[in-house]
């Protein structure tokens, strides 16, 4: 076999064999296949597309490239979630205790925040003392005891996508939907869970910025699940405005917290209760509606609350830092308040700025080894479909400096659209993809002059 062949045939429209993807995977990550062959097999898949046998090839060869985490040990179904990524995307740690407080475990490895999104594992840490590296014998026994974990990836799983994927950020390759999807689902097969739910992100904080290509990537992924035996669906939501009102590690955290507590943004409390109740329903807990009543009612009895600070104290982090308002894990920064210019509604909040905002505020990393500040970032007061008055506030910046908040609401600024007219509601979920279809759902009305998804009368955490 010979790459050479395999580039042309795709290059042509071709479909590969199993054999000749199984042979460019291996090559590649033994150093036999050289970076500009398998770069050119990329563009190559990124014109000419793969049919889902190939994808499905495509991520199994990914997977046996490396660790695969054997979770067989642990009773019951064990279900795992990923996002495609957004702004103010705490759902892991609301999500997780909630479906683990069910009865259901969940055994989770998570990221660091990546460009303008923020990572999971970032903002576990913004709780002093809480480890998310551990060997495998710890995260077993805390998935067994408690019911859920969530750490850093442990041992060699999918070597190939971490060369693949570096190589195809350098090459214009990322945006290609089989390379996407078999880059996440390997992830996500090699950590060894029975089913997977999948948050993907659609908007402009997303990967995926339109509605099409999410329900592509949603497709593509859920098929690849049922074609390996790992049933999976998929919630396509709506990453066009930051979700909830915190941007930035410990401030999230507190708005979890908040959330776990039913006194959370009415956005945040309601993608969080589908992803859980999809998560129950994935593990054989009932319909989707008695999902949704269970998930709500451990929200209402506090039991999510304690199973994160069961999570938290396991992980040896400060458990009790949970409690109250959250006040002592936010440290006080220097901060600033963004009004609006103009009378008017906020018509759209581009939120991959709101995130790179927050990064230049030091809530995130510009470079893979600079240091974040937990406590740096964004509180939102108005989200798109507010109305608002010149002088109003928007948001309050919280940095170490006043030199990093003359970026951070520099960026701020260049991400606030303010129009006479009063944009459209979207859906805060727009559609359900699972292995029997595509559900779509419409936007709910709101009132006239409010937001979209009006936060309820309680607080928003401050530092
Ligand atoms: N996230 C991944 O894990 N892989 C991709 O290819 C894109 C986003």
């Amino acid at each position: 076999m010979r790459m050479y062949d395999i580039i042309k045939r795709k290059r042509d429209g071709g479909e590969l064999s199993d054999e000749e993807i199984s042979f460019f995977i291996d090559g590649y990550v033994s150093g036999e296949i050289p970076d500009y062959q398998a770069s050119a097999l990329c563009m190559a898949v990124f014109y000419r597309g793969m049919s889902l046998r190939e994808t499905t090839a495509l991520t199994m060869a990914m997977v046996r490239s490396g660790d695969v985490v054997d979770l067989s040990r642990i009773p019951g179904i064990k279900v795992d979630k990923h996002s495609t990524g957004g702004v103010g995307d705490k759902t892991s740690l609301v999500v997780v205790p909630l479906v683990a407080s069910l009865g259901v475990r969940v055994a989770k490895m998570s990221g660091r925040g990546l460009g303008h999104t923020g990572g999971t594992l970032d903002k576990l840490e913004s709780i002093p003392g809480l480890s998310v590296s551990m060997d495998r014998t710890r995260f077993e026994r805390i998935v067994s005891e408690v019911g859920c974990a969530i750490i850093g990836q442990t041992g060699d799983l999918v070597p190939a996508d971490k060369r693949l994927y570096a190589l195809r950020d350098v090459t214009a390759t990322v945006d290609s939907i089989p390379l996407i999807a078999s880059s996440i689902m390997s992830k996500k097969i090699a950590a060894g869970t029975d089913r997977i739910l999948l948050d993907v992100t659609c908007g402009s904080g997303a990967l995926m910025k339109t509605l099409d290509d999410a329900l592509d990537l949603a497709q593509e992924m859920v098929s690849i699940g049922e074609c390996v035996g790992r049933t999976s669906v998929a919630l396509v939501t709506n990453m066009d405005r930051p979700l909830g009102y915190c941007i930035g590690n410990a401030l999230e955290v507190a708005e979890a917290v908040s959330t776990l507590r039913g006194e959370g943004p009415k956005d945040l409390t309601d993608v969080c209760v589908e992803l859980a109740a999809t998560m129950v329903f994935l593990a054989g807990l009932g319909e989707m509606d008695v999902c949704r009543s269970l998930v709500r009612d451990q929200v209402a009895g506090g039991l999510g609350l304690a199973k994160l600070k069961e999570m938290v104290a396991a992980q040896g982090g400060e458990a009790s830092l949970l409690d109250d308002a959250c006040d002592s894990l936010v440290a006080p920064r220097p901060s600033r308040e963004v009004t609006a210019d103009r009378d008017g509604y906020l018509f759209a909040m581009d939120t991959e700025r709101c995130g790179l905002a927050s990064v230049a505020l030091g809530a995130g990393r510009a470079k893979k080894d600079d240091a974040i500040d937990h406590s740096a970032g964004i509180v939102l007061v108005a989200k798109p479909g507010a109305a608002v008055r010149a002088g109003d506030v928007v948001a309050t910046l919280h940095a170490a400096s006043d030199s990093l908040l003359d970026e951070g609401e520099r960026l701020f600024r260049s991400a606030l659209d303010i129009r006479h007219e009063r944009p459209k509601d979207t859906p805060l979920i727009y559609a359900r993809v699972s292995g029997s279809g595509v559900e779509r759902r419409a936007a709910r009305r709101s009132p006239k002059g409010r937001e979209a998804d009006p936060s309820p009368d309680g607080p928003v955490p401050r530092p």
